[in-house]
């Protein structure tokens, strides 16, 4: 926060302009409210044109012309694009695919992370920046990289990467035997005598942003300790310059993350270094439903919990000629740019920075979607930027004295989404997006959810689920068991714990080491397909009026063995009829529900609406329409809701009560309506 603002600004690349334009471009970021950019990430060869030879003064100039202007500088460090002097230099630094071909220069990322030389040129660059404007007023912080592993650059396959992979697999498992036996590699006649026979998995297609990674032919536990340790690579390769960074200043360390949608780094992990967790979240700005966002910052908000904060470092700005159309980002419908802006700001973003500043003449993304269109001339999204920044002013005392307090959560866990990946169960189901609807299941009951990690952080909550967790560690099984012995609910769905940390199988009885818990056995399993999708039948698990709620299931299903549970949905048809796939079991002083079938949207909302009430959890205390979303954020005991409407028309709904509008001081009556992209924030 910043003279009693928001940052709010946009991402900005001054090496592609002249002087002139410079000025301008200022201007207009003034005109239109700015008080924060983000530059520097792709300028490594503005930076240091020749080896050791560096040239800052050029971007000491336009940081202080906007410092005089109150715009303040998030500075990156440069080393998403190697210049072309260092790879004639040193072409082992390419990047090496999974197909065995190196990327040559001419796009950007075409590094290897575990590159010796690569590493050494990225902490000199890191902290000559650092030592440059690691003080500097102008300065709000710092950021790394741009976003590491993204477009297919995460599995480097170069012969440092296999060496170092070998020798990360000899300090795990300590002799091959080992190996042997973790992975059994028996299957197919696999068996190594030594580590150094050992290859990273090889796939015909690389894998890239939520593409599934599946295999055939690669051992599953040699597949996943693969993605463990390429994440680990690169979270070492970020953390080279975090420290590098740190020797120079004190002001906040970042990155941008691409949220729950790409897969190659893992984000609890490699956050933990830094001072703030960023994101570049591109909501769609004609969507009627942001749910998708919703999900996106709740696992920012969850990554550092402590602060419950999150940076935006890269937006949806409409504009340009759409070129870039492959992203869906559409020009904005009237009211959108403002609406994702409160979305993100009411979700816990303290930065927002749009992707960019002035539409690319050059290059791969040439009239890319902008702030500013080609031509400089302030047209109707200008003036919406102009009205967020005004308004950004009189959301900032509430945002920062109120905080989110969530009593729900879904937990999010790497090895389920890499195992997921590997093995798909149905070629149609997404784990990040699985997570995604439950979210928006919850959102449908006006209950908030937080994303967190499968570990003892679900102590901090009343509710939480596990989406089809399907690698589960025996230390979580025991963390989650004691959970509901002390009054947590729990709702796991289908294929839990089905392997082991391993991604391994375990001879039990599934949910492994889980069946005691939810009171059940699985006892078949099935992928849905439309010729085998079944009619399910769910009874209402507590209004006293027994109803039964009817739908299809979708993904996966499985038959229940009851054991103490107690049946809570049944199949209606098939050869299935009358078999249990849902349960709910009392345990302790909590309860554990399993639903061994995948469920449409309006299923998943009325067993989860069900599951608050029973178990009295916070929920808005009023029903919202589809296409709406509302956050609570608390101050001093009192809950303030900001009431969203996605639609491109109006909605008219029923609040439990007249209420009063946070801002205003006006009545909201309890026949309220929200025009086109309104949002409205009611106490
Ligand atoms: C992001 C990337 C930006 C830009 C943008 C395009 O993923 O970080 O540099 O390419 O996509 O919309």
């Amino acid at each position: 926060m910043v003279n009693g603002m928001i940052y709010y600004g946009a991402d900005y690349y001054p090496e592609q302009e002249t002087e002139q334009d410079i000025g301008t471009d200022i201007s207009l970021m003034v005109d239109a409210g700015f008080n924060a950019v983000r530059m520097g990430e792709f300028a490594w060869i503005k930076f240091e044109p020749r080896e050791g030879e560096y040239d800052f003064a050029w971007f000491d100039s336009v940081i202080s012309r906007l410092g005089e202007k109150g715009i303040f500088s998030l500075v990156c460090t440069p080393t998403a694009c190697p210049p072309v002097w260092m790879i004639d230099k040193h072409p082992d630094i390419l990047y090496t695919d999974g197909r065995g071909v190196v990327r040559p220069f001419g796009g950007r990322r075409h590094y290897c992370y575990n590159n010796a030389a690569y590493r050494e040129y990225s902490e000199k660059i890191a902290e000559e920046t650092a030592r440059r404007y690691g003080n500097n007023k102008n300065v709000i912080g710092f950021h790394i990289d741009n976003e590491l592993a993204q477009e297919g650059t995460g599995r480097c396959q170069c012969a440092v990467c296999k060496n170092l992979f070998r020798g990360w697999l000899e300090k795990k498992y300590g002799s091959i035997d080992n190996l042997n036996k973790i992975y059994g590699t028996i299957f197919w006649g696999q068996t190594y005598s030594r580590f150094d026979q050992l290859n990273p998995p090889v796939k015909s297609i690389e894998p890239c942003g939520a593409e599934r990674i599946e295999t055939f032919f690669d051992n599953p536990a040699l597949r996943l300790d693969w993605e463990r340790f390429c994440s680990d690579s690169i979270i070492d390769f970020q953390n080279i310059q975090v420290g590098a960074l740190k020797r120079h200043t004190d002001k906040p360390v970042t990155t941008n993350t691409t949220g729950g949608w790409t897969n190659g780094v893992n984000y609890y992990k490699g956050c933990s270094t830094l001072d703030i967790v960023s994101v570049d979240e591109y909501p769609s700005l004609r969507t009627e439903d942001l749910s998708a966002t919703g999900f996106g910052y709740a696992f920012m908000r969850g990554i550092k919990d402590n602060i419950k904060k999150f940076w935006v470092v890269e937006s949806s700005s409409g504009g340009g000629l759409g070129v870039w159309a492959r992203q869906g980002v559409s020009q904005p419908y009237p009211g959108a740019l403002t609406q994702t802006a409160q979305h993100a700001f009411a979700s816990g973003a303290e930065l927002l920075t749009y992707f960019q500043f002035r539409t690319f003449r050059f290059g791969a993304e040439q009239l890319e979607a902008s702030v500013m269109d080609i031509d400089g001339i302030p047209r109707r999204r200008f003036k919406e930027f102009q009205k967020i920044s005004a308004e950004a002013k009189k959301w900032t005392d509430l945002l920062e004295s109120s905080s989110i307090n969530n009593e729900t959560a879904i937990c999010f866990d790497y090895d389920c989404l890499w195992a997921t990946a590997i093995k798909p169960f149905n070629a149609h189901y997404h784990y990040t997006s699985y997570c995604a609807k439950l979210y928006r299941a919850l959102a449908k009951n006006g209950i908030g959810t937080d994303v967190i990690p499968m570990d003892e952080t679900i102590n901090k909550y009343k509710f939480v689920i596990l989406p089809a967790p399907i690698i589960m560690d025996c230390r979580f099984k025991k963390i989650l068991g004691d959970y509901v012995k002390n009054g947590g609910v729990v709702l796991s769905t289908f294929l839990t714990a089905i392997k082991d940390e391993n991604n391994s199988a375990p001879r039990e009885r599934v949910p492994a080491g889980l069946t005691e818990l939810f009171g059940i056995t699985v006892a078949e399993g099935d992928p849905v397909f439309d010729k085998t999708r079944a009619q399910v039948e769910f009874s209402i698990l507590f209004s006293g009026k027994p109803s039964l709620l009817k739908g299809a299931n979708e993904l996966w299903t499985e038959s229940l063995e009851i054991n103490t549970a107690n049946v809570i949905g049944r199949y209606a048809d098939t050869f299935r009829a009358g078999e249990p796939f849902a349960s709910r079991n009392d345990y302790g002083k909590g309860t554990a529900y399993y639903v061994g079938a995948g469920l449409d949207d309006s299923l998943l909302a009325a067993l989860t609406g069900d599951i608050a009430a029973r178990h009295g959890l916070e929920a808005a205390p009023f029903a919202l329409k589809d296409g709406m979303e509302a956050v609570r954020r608390v101050k001093d005991g009192e809950n303030y809701y900001f009431v969203f409407n996605f639609n491109e028309k109006s909605v008219s709904f029923k609040l439990d009560r007249m209420y009063t509008d946070a801002f205003t001081g006006e009545a909201v009556s309890e026949d309220a309506t929200l025009a086109a992209k309104e949002c409205i924030v009611i106490t």
